[in-house]
């Protein structure tokens, strides 16, 4: 639906920064529109006005506050590395006052498309130099998640990391999910910050979660796929990790956007973040 003659890209990843370019004050996205294209614009608020309009404006928030957080730790950490799992078209490394090495790891044919895009924004000049590795994985599978693992490891060689998964986890099964975690904490040493987002399982509740999935059982022709949610206490009983900080969009939205009213919790799809600090 959002493929724009681009078939077999994963659909969501053009409609976020469709979202984050909605909002540039918010998000702080200036280079979300390159990824963007009329035919998506009109697409994406065709979808928004008929499932949740909050989308756009909470997709800004949680950009600022992964960007805030990043630019943070690349200014505190100057040799430090940022690694971005599920990394879609997110335009992070060109956006942190401090430059630092990156990894994005994401399926094969998403990583080439935008390496290659990026090639291209970068020879003409739209978007600046910069150090990524890409690393194609499949998530979902947790012997391809062990292997991903070692590689990070070797690539991190020691250096202060700071590892995000936005948008990633409901797309992975729980065993999937209890891979990433336990090989994470293996590898990343103590003072490093690993931060995520997922869905709790009480939003299975609202009409907005039953809708995507359904839209992800149709896209991948499984219809017993359900999004994978995880409790607080998920976070709170990781071995390696001390939860430092959770926020829903509500809490974001009275930090960034004091005068902006979010509306009933039913009219929000609550994907929460969570910062986590190696032990
Ligand atoms: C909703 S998009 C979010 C992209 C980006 N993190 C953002 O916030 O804009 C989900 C991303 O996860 C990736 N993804 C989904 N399932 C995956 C899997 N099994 N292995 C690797 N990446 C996966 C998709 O290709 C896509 O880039």
């Amino acid at each position: 639906m959002f493929t724009d003659g681009n078939n077999n890209l994963e659909d969501t990843a053009f409609l976020w920064n469709c979202f984050r370019e909605s909002n540039i004050t918010l998000s702080r996205d200036h280079f979300a529109s390159l990824w963007v294209t009329d035919s998506v614009r009109a697409t994406t608020r065709q979808h928004c006005d008929d499932t949740l309009p909050s989308e756009p404006f909470v997709h800004c928030l949680r950009h600022r506050l992964f960007l805030d957080l990043l630019s943070g730790f690349s200014t505190q950490h100057p040799q430090g590395v940022f690694v971005n799992l599920g990394a879609g078209f997110t335009n992070y490394p060109y956006l942190l006052p401090t430059p630092i090495a990156t990894c994005e790891v994401d399926q094969r044919f998403m990583g080439e498309y935008k390496q290659k895009k990026l090639q291209e924004l970068e020879d003409s000049g739209a978007l600046p130099k910069r150090d990524i590795t890409f690393i194609a994985s499949d998530l979902a599978v947790p012997q391809a998640i062990q292997k991903l693992t070692a590689q990070l490891d070797q690539w991190i060689a020691g250096r202060p990391s700071f590892i995000l998964m936005e948008g990633l986890l409901y797309y992975l099964p729980q065993p999937a999910v209890n891979t990433l975690f336990k090989g994470l904490g293996e590898i990343q040493k103590k003072g490093d910050t690993l931060a995520a987002m997922s869905f709790r399982p009480e939003e299975s509740r609202k009409a907005a979660y039953r809708d995507l999935a359904i839209y992800f059982q149709r896209q991948f022709n499984n219809p017993n796929f359900q999004p994978t949610a995880l409790p607080r206490s998920f976070y709170e009983n990781l071995p390696h990790y001390q939860l430092t900080a959770h926020y829903n969009y509500f809490e974001l939205a009275k930090h960034y956007t004091p005068d902006h009213d979010l509306g009933r919790s039913e009219s929000v799809l609550e994907e929460d973040s969570y910062i986590l600090l190696h032990k």
